[in-house]
């Protein structure tokens, strides 16, 4: 298996490699940070440097990743140490906002633009984006948190558009977006206060969440948005 692993320096991220590693005793990790490089020293990682939302990084990484079973894009964004999301429109701003499209929804359509040669195979391959239940318009019963919410509804938007049209372009790729439930990283860190602790998940047992919902879907599952129990989210 070859498995290249977008925001590997993350908690989840890294959990997901870690994960490959031990489960997959051939598995080849492609994995990418953005800031610090993890301390997850194996023969079978190659390790780069790239910002998933720039054109170019994107470009010059498929040069070095002959081809794909699975592509998981586990980077993303919620809170800068003095800019936490918005709790009204009132606090809404143009620079949060972008940084949220930035980092939300750029590495998945510039990831699609790039890896699909990568990902074509008469085998069944795997396209998956880390969302959130927030993006999603149906489930949207308390508002708030405009800027994440509107960049995980876009997120979702390109999961699914992309899995039309490589429907028949990609037709044994399964494309999905995967919600992991509130974890505990630094992404979730500031927001953890009023969840349940039976409701506050490990990086490593939602890593296993992606693995199981990838030993379960199919082609036929491409273009869903599953949670981390393997339920289906509504768009
Ligand atoms: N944790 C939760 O409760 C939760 C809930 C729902 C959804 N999610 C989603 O799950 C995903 C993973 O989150 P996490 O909890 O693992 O967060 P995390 O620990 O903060 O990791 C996020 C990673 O994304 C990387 N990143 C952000 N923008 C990037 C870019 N433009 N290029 C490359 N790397 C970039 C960060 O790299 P740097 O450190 O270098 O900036 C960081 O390693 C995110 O999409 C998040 O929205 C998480």
């Amino acid at each position: 298996m070859r498995i290249l692993i977008i925001g590997s320096s993350g908690g989840i991220g890294s959990a997901l490699v870690n994960l490959f590693l031990a489960s997959d005793t051939e598995a080849i990790i492609y994995a990418t940070y953005r800031t610090n490089k993890p301390e997850i020293d194996n023969d079978r990682i190659h390790w780069f440097n790239i910002d998933a939302s720039s054109e170019p990084d994107i470009r010059s990484l498929t040069d070095s990743i002959p081809r794909l079973d699975i592509l998981i894009n586990a980077a993303g964004f919620l809170h800068l140490p003095d800019t936490k999301p918005e709790k009204s429109i009132n606090e809404f701003t143009r620079d949060f906002f972008d940084q949220n499209i930035h980092s939300n929804v750029l590495p998945t359509i510039y990831l699609a633009k790039y890896f699909s040669t990568q990902l074509k195979s008469k085998h069944r391959t795997y396209f998956i984006s880390l969302s959130a239940r927030i993006g999603s318009i149906e489930d949207n019963k308390i508002g708030g948190w405009i800027s994440y919410r509107c960049s995980k509804a876009a997120l979702n938007m390109a999961i699914k558009t992309i899995s039309i049209e490589w429907k028949h372009k990609l037709p044994n790729c399964c494309v999905l977006a995967f919600h992991p439930g509130t974890t505990d990283t630094d992404l979730s860190k500031p927001f953890q206060k009023n969840v349940q602790p039976d409701k506050l998940f490990t990086a490593d047992y939602v890593a296993q969440c992606v693995l199981n919902v990838l030993n379960t879907a199919a082609p036929a599952d491409s273009g869903k948005f599953f949670s981390y129990d393997g339920s289906e989210i509504p768009w």
